[in-house]
């Protein structure tokens, strides 16, 4: 199981030093929001240029933007090793997806708890990774929507049927109680912010998500 700790939970007067004490993951997730598409704000491209040389595994890019395609290159730019953008966008997305894998990112797409998840047919054969959110975006620290279960296990029945090979991701409200179910129904990587960032002892919630089974 890869973890992807949310920065959205770090502290954001001291983001160098937090980002040592998650170390220990794989991925480093990083919640883009635009304050049209969600209403909340919170980082750009610049910054995520600056965290990129303080974390050594894959930047995990997520954006909840009502315009994913105008700062495209300058996420590509940044460092980011996966980008993730919304279906429910009104930009054409194949093109977009596309130019993502062509400079060798992981190319994912996501869904809000209220999409129908038939909606993302049309991209489950290009992408590399499906995001489900398990809570309205916007802001950390909500409660999981345990619907997102159901998601996750049909992903893991059309990748299966279609030979499709994308990861499966979740993203919102995932702890230590639903990462075992979530591991079962299909989840490839736990997005998870606040369950690490308010533990005394990241590293040790990390490798208990990491063995969740
Ligand atoms: C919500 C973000 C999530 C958020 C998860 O819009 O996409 O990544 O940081 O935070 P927790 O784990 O606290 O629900
Ligand atoms: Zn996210």
């Amino acid at each position: 199981m890869i973890v992807a700790p949310s920065l959205l939970a770090a502290n954001f007067a001291q983001l160098q030093a937090d980002i040592e004490t998650i170390q220990a993951a794989q991925w480093l997730h990083l919640d883009v929001m635009d304050g049209h598409f969600v209403p909340n704000l919170s980082f750009g491209p610049g910054v995520i240029k600056q965290l990129r040389p303080h974390f050594h595994g894959a930047f995990d890019v997520h954006l909840m933007v009502s315009n994913p395609g105008d700062l495209l290159n300058a996420y590509l730019d940044a460092g980011a090793d996966a980008i993730t953008v919304h279906v429910e966008v009104d930009e054409p997305l194949e093109p977009l997806l596309k130019a993502i894998k062509k400079a060798g990112v992981k190319a994912g797409i996501s869904l809000k708890p209220g999409t129908a998840l038939t909606a993302l047919e049309p991209y489950l054969e290009v992408v590399d990774l499906v995001l489900v959110m398990s809570v309205e975006p916007g802001f950390g620290g909500q409660a999981f929507q345990p619907e997102a279960l159901t998601r996750i296990e049909q992903l893991k029945i059309w990748r299966q049927a279609h030979a499709y090979d994308y990861l499966i991701s979740v993203d919102g409200g995932v702890d230590l109680n639903n990462a075992q179910a979530l591991k079962q129904a299909g989840a490839d990587v736990l997005v998870a912010g606040s369950t690490i960032f308010k533990a005394t002892d990241r590293q040790a919630v990390i490798e208990a998500l990491e063995h969740a089974r």
